[in-house]
């Protein structure tokens, strides 16, 4: 009977929900069987020159790298835009910390290089009700760290004339009460059991929240942005970790009268100690923060990022590096935008030619750059400017 349970956990599957990812046991996320039991689509080549034939300049790194590598319905909005229809964008995030890591930032750097280059509105959804529920944080303090976070997310460099950044504490009410309500009326208890794997012993909020993440997916639900524009698409950039909601979301649209909303999800940013999952907000060591200082950073990267590299130097210049699990190589294909020289990294490092060290060296220069630059972006968001970017308004130019 022991036994039998332990090989149970042993061969359990890799577990991806918007609340925990963890791989297979001792392997890394497997993508493609995430990609087959969701049921979004992979996005190809084809898709990515397209977006830069539409945009007219090249796609982001990010997309290039295959970090953005799966989707559902992107090329009806991209079909929708090539005949002149807009679309918005909707992204959002949980502030369940006060410092954010590079993980974090990756879909709204995504976000804000889609927003330039479709010149399109975007709506953030900040799920201070989210977090206060699941993280067991008060009321004020979730609403405090949404503000602080939005100033993170400010800092990305998005456009105040085309954003609107709004707390679901705040905001919540009006129309967009009124599509969550309509949007749960669809919804199951057994389906949403089925899709989130809540239990008989979970609180109700957390039962009742799917319809406040799935509401912005709604162009009704912002009536002092989109009155008159029921038709309007809307694309979701995110980690594919949030998935479940969409799926709820894009399951009832129709029957609400509305386009299903289109996705484009990344895969995670690995841990500094490798690829098994995402990083986690509760160990320090397997995390770059936006808030480390170079220092910091320098010695995160030497003692903790996983190296592929051999044991001892003559092995590694007789076998070279494993570029696989090597987490500097999958760091850097992140952020360094120079494609030949990241090229030649790989070769160089594959072959053993170059060291760990080396190659370590380079990403510290990397990220400290990365992070000083958010930093002194940071630096510069004021109150004021926070307050001009939750205000509820028209957005001026939003398509233009
Ligand atoms: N639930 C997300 C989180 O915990 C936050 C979020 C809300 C979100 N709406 C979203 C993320 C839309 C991506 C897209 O981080």
């Amino acid at each position: 009977m022991e036994i039998e349970k332990k090989s149970q956990v042993e061969e359990e599957e890799q577990i991806v929900t918007p609340w925990e990812v963890a791989a297979e046991k001792g392997g890394k996320i497997d993508y493609d069987k995430l990609i087959d039991r969701f049921g979004c689509q992979r996005l190809d080549q084809s898709l990515i020159d397209r977006v830069a034939r539409l945009t007219r300049r090249p796609p982001h790194v990010l997309l290039r790298r295959g970090v953005f590598f799966a989707h559902r319905d992107f090329s009806d909005v991209l079909d929708a835009y090539e005949r002149g229809e807009k679309f918005y964008l909707y992204t959002g995030r949980g502030p369940s910390s006060e410092a954010l890591h590079l993980g974090h930032l990756v879909p709204f750097m995504f976000t804000k290089y889609l927003q330039e280059a479709f010149k399109v509105p975007l709506v953030i959804q900040l799920t201070d009700d989210e977090k206060c529920m699941w993280k067991n944080l008060s009321v004020e303090e979730s609403q405090r760290l949404a503000r602080e976070n939005a100033k993170d997310i400010i800092a990305c460099g998005f456009d105040v004339s085309r954003t609107f950044i709004f707390s679901d504490f705040d905001y919540v009410g009006g129309s967009f009460y009124k599509n969550m309500v309509k949007i749960a009326k669809c919804v199951t208890y057994n389906k949403v059991v089925g899709i989130f794997g809540f239990s008989g012993e979970d609180h109700i909020g957390k039962v009742s929240f799917p319809p406040v993440q799935a509401a912005p997916s709604f162009p009704s639900s912002f009536p002092h942005l989109f009155s008159g524009k029921d038709n309007l698409r809307c694309l979701i950039p995110c980690a594919i970790d949030q998935d479940p909601y969409f799926r709820m979301t894009r399951d009832v649209a129709p029957r609400l009268g509305y386009h299903k909303p289109a996705l484009i999800e990344s895969s995670f940013f690995p841990a500094l100690q490798g690829e098994t999952g995402k990083m986690s907000a509760s160990d320090p060591t397997s995390a770059i923060y936006v808030t480390d200082s170079a220092k910091d950073i320098k010695n995160k990267i030497n003692r903790y990022a996983f190296s592929g590299g051999q044991d001892s130097i003559e092995n590694h210049r007789k076998y070279g590096a494993n570029l696989e699990v090597d987490i500097p190589i999958k760091y850097l294909g992140f952020f360094l935008d120079d494609d030949a020289e990241l090229e030649h990294i790989r070769t160089e490092y594959g072959a053993g030619r170059m060291l760990t060290g080396e190659v370590k060296k380079r990403l510290v220069e990397v990220l400290t750059e990365l992070v000083e630059r958010h930093r002194r972006a940071r630096a510069t968001v004021t109150d004021e400017m926070v307050d001009a970017f939750m205000a509820v308004r028209p957005l001026p130019n939003m398509f233009s």
